[in-house]
């Protein structure tokens, strides 16, 4: 620690742990979030600063109704300071550069023939990118105390390391990237410009951190390629100074998970999806296929789709014997690209429905209102979790399901998520893109042996709770210090 360091812990991230919505009597609500960094910093209690963005109406007036440091009664007693952002360079930041573009580089979910072509739209977007990235900077200069201990979230927030390291060297930087990072080759349809500049604002930081090895590797090859950085094991050494990569395999909180999934408001959950699952034609209880998502073009909810479709046509033996429960909550709906992948997502449920369903059976049930006590309700039942990202970080789900399940679940699982490298040996493992295959890792898991299901389900609920959020956060901290 620098000397006369204090231990104060300050976060940084596009979205709070807390959100404010205006009903219809004018009354504005606080509604709390959760997510592995809410519930890893509930666990230091009151002592952190956490620094986030006003992400609408709700919460752009309850900035205005408290001057930004938001009421302790709305956020559990953490200190959150909310930045009002103009709306104008917020939506372009947001939406123009962190989710159409570094989101869609990161998860290469661009339409190569076509898409990106970086125009003047771009540059005004990307100007306002600097200057978000730049009020978060001046925000945490201005509440962190000397020698503190700064963690700064994701690609929203890319230049923030380094525009801060400009304003308080006496800081402990920290970057955690919580998507994959792209290799050198797709990374560079970036503008060259652009491609360099986020590199160098991460590299502003004492460590770059990652959910897995993978990451933490195509991160170091681009910084090598395209700022001819020196890489040497895990330390980035770039003009003058060094950046140490580190892996944190977030886990899943399995006290809270446990505790959550076994409340009153789950358990009618379980009955109500046990009524709309109903019975197989012999009696038996019906098998069930669950996946929990946002509606998000990178979780591959299409293809999940057609591949329990081909399922049914092929294997006609488990038709009325099983239901795909799909929940596919709504995301980024602000962007077109994600209405039009919701629209599918629901084109091609009903059509499964339309060639398959009996007067007693509907193969697949699509829930697109979050509830997560329903999620939790769907974990509990599920025979097979479908996980199948084209691309993704860690994927929480493919951790929760094994830790709440009760009776054993087989996961398929895409070697595309971060979670794979801690849990193929016990899932079903999938290329994401082979949808023939996919939908025999489905009937596979739908046959596996009841007692190997809960051996398997066993051993990935031990992995998957291996680094829990507090101590996960911890061991960032600990590394920085
Ligand atoms: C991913 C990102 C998070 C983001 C979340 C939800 O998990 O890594 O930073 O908060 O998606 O996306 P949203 O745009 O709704 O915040």
């Amino acid at each position: 620690m620098v000397a006369g360091a204090t231990s104060q812990v300050l976060v940084a991230s596009n979205r709070g742990p807390v959100s404010y919505t205006r009903g219809d009597d004018g009354k504005l609500t606080a509604e709390r979030g959760g997510g592995g960094l809410v519930s890893g910093l509930s666990a230091m209690g009151s002592e952190a600063v956490w620094v986030c963005a006003a992400l609408g109406d709700g919460d752009r007036e309850a900035v205005r109704r408290t001057g930004g440091t938001l009421d302790r009664a709305d956020t559990g007693g953490q200190t959150v300071r909310m930045l009002d952002i103009p709306p104008g360079t917020f939506e372009a930041a947001y939406h123009g550069v962190a989710n159409s573009v570094l989101w869609f580089v990161h998860h290469m979910l661009y339409q190569i023939p076509l898409e990106p072509a970086f125009d003047d739209d771009f540059v005004r977007q990307w100007e306002a990118y600097e200057a978000y990235n730049a009020a978060f900077a001046v925000a945490l200069a201005d509440e962190a105390e000397h020698g503190a201990t700064v963690l700064v979230q994701d690609y929203h927030l890319t230049l923030v390391p380094t525009l801060l390291r400009e304003r308080r060297a006496d800081l402990r930087i920290g970057h955690f990237s919580h998507t994959p990072w792209a290799p050198p080759d797709y990374y560079r349809l970036l503008p060259d410009a652009v491609a360099a500049q986020v590199l160098r604002g991460i590299l502003g930081a004492d460590r770059a951190a990652f959910l897995t090895r993978r990451w933490a590797d195509t991160f170091a090859e681009c910084c090598a390629r395209v700022l001819g950085a020196e890489v040497r094991g895990d330390e980035i050494t770039y003009e003058g100074r060094t950046t140490r990569l580190g892996v944190h395999p977030l886990g899943a909180d399995a006290d809270f998970l446990r505790e959550r999934a076994h409340r009153d408001d789950v358990a009618e959950r379980m009955g109500q999806l046990c009524e709309q699952i109903g019975t197989a034609p012999d009696g038996s209880p019906r098998r069930t296929v669950v996946r929990v998502d946002r509606t998000e073009l990178s979780k591959n909810i299409v293809r999940g789709l057609h591949a329990y479709r081909r399922l049914l046509s092929d294997r006609p033996e488990w038709r009325e014997r099983v239901v795909h429960l799909a929940f596919a909550y709504p995301s980024r709906q602000d962007l077109a690209v994600y209405r039009d992948y919701t629209a599918e997502v629901q084109r091609v449920a009903e059509e499964i429905n339309s060639a398959f369903a009996t007067a007693t059976w509907t193969p697949v049930l699509l829930h697109v209102k979050d509830d997560f006590a329903r999620s939790l309700a769907a974990y509990r039942l599920a025979d097979v979790a479908l996980v199948n990202p084209i691309r993704d970080g860690m994927n929480l789900v493919a951790k929760e399901i094994p830790v709440v399940s009760d009776d054993g679940c087989a996961l398929v699982l895409s070697r595309e998520a971060g979670a794979y490298e801690e849990m193929a040996e016990d899932a079903l493992v999938v290329n994401p893109f082979d949808v023939v295959a996919t939908a025999e890792a489905l009937r596979t898991g739908l046959e596996l042996d009841p007692a190997e299901r809960l051996d398997r389900t066993k051993r990935l609920s031990a992995t998957a709770t291996a680094l829990p959020p507090a101590r996960w956060l911890l061991q960032q901290l600990e590394a920085l210090r």
